[in-house]
């Protein structure tokens, strides 16, 4: 497997960056740095949820989550249950396992089966603490929408998470910016809880917009949210370029991008939001990779598409080795 990691960000192509105007954009990448040291001093203390809490309880706060998307697989119901029992059979051999429900230093773990399966799938998993969830709604309650599926119907078999402007969705089936937003506040009315995805493509990275393309998205999908709300959401860093084609991004880089995404909820919110909102990567996470993954400070979680197929792969996944 190659690891790849992103060239220094240059200044130019500020224009793409929608949601700040330009000289905000500019104060935040210069003083990224200086915000970066200030927040990982060790027990640094802020005027954070009035001066109660210091930044250092708010990262502990993020309870790690693992994801699998099962995008359009597998081919059958049969093989979708053997998949699920398999997990599970995994998880319950493994040492140390602690997938499953809010326990305090346990992982959350959540399955995206395809919409028919979710029902059954739900079935097997919610005996060992796994939710399921939807990779995708649409943004009208109900209604003359042939093929679409509401945020009622998956809430009520029981789905907790909805994936919102996954990169399949953006590209392949013209998810815009305004869609995704609606679908994310959607899935919060119906107290479901978004986990919006975001990342550059290839020609993005090439062009060393990265920074500038998940600003504006996180900016425009999230653009109505309440504070309160931002709770219930987890965003996803996904480089399109990483997913499904082994490149996993470097572990550090992928970090950095984390936590320029946290400067953008503390300029939209504030740093309460910023340090206690889940983030997870996605993209081409094997076992191999995911505890480099998750031994860096701002990563949260992954969001796994084809190595949650494989019931091995994903129950060691989600045991990952913190240290
Ligand atoms: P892969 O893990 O197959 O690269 O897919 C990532 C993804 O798109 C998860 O949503």
């Amino acid at each position: 497997m190659r690891s790849i990691s992103y060239p220094r960000q240059p200044m130019h192509a500020l224009h793409l960056f929608c949601g700040f105007p330009l000289h905000i954009t500019v104060a935040m990448k210069l003083s990224l740095p200086l915000l970066a040291t200030a927040l990982s001093g060790a027990g640094a203390f802020t005027a954070v949820n009035n001066g109660r809490r210091s930044l250092t309880e708010l990262n502990s706060m993020r309870q790690p989550i693992m994801a699998g998307n099962w995008k359009m697989n597998p081919a059958t119901e049969a093989d979708a249950l053997n998949l699920a029992r398999g997990f599970c059979a995994m998880l319950t051999e493994l040492e140390d396992t602690c997938a499953m429900d809010a326990k305090e230093g346990c992982t959350e773990v959540v399955v995206f089966p395809p919409f028919p399966f979710i029902s059954k799938v739900k079935d097997i998993v919610a005996k060992y603490g796994i939710t399921v969830g939807a990779q995708q709604v649409y943004y009208e309650n109900k209604g003359a929408f042939t093929g679409s599926v509401a945020a009622s119907m998956v809430k009520s078999v029981g789905c907790e998470y909805v994936l919102c402007g996954h990169s399949e969705r953006r590209s392949l089936f013209s998810d815009s910016d305004v869609n995704i937003n609606l679908k994310v506040k959607k899935t919060l009315e119906f107290g479901m809880k978004p986990i919006l995805c975001v990342g550059e493509t290839q020609d993005e990275y090439d062009l060393g917009i990265t920074q500038e393309v998940c600003a504006m998205q996180v900016s425009k999908d999230l653009r109505g949210v309440s504070k309160e709300d931002m709770r219930n959401v987890v965003i996803a860093y996904e480089p399109v370029w990483a997913i499904g084609t082994g490149l996993v991004c470097d572990a550090k880089a992928a970090n950095d991008v984390h936590k320029y995404i946290r400067t953008i909820l503390a300029k939209m919110y504030d740093e309460e939001v910023a340090q206690s909102t889940r983030i997870q990567y996605g993209g081409s996470v094997t076992p191999e990779s995911v505890d480099g993954l998750m031994a860096m400070s701002d990563i949260d979680g992954c969001l796994v598409g084809g190595a949650s197929l494989f019931a091995d792969k994903f129950a060691r996944i989600v045991n990952f080795k913190s240290d």
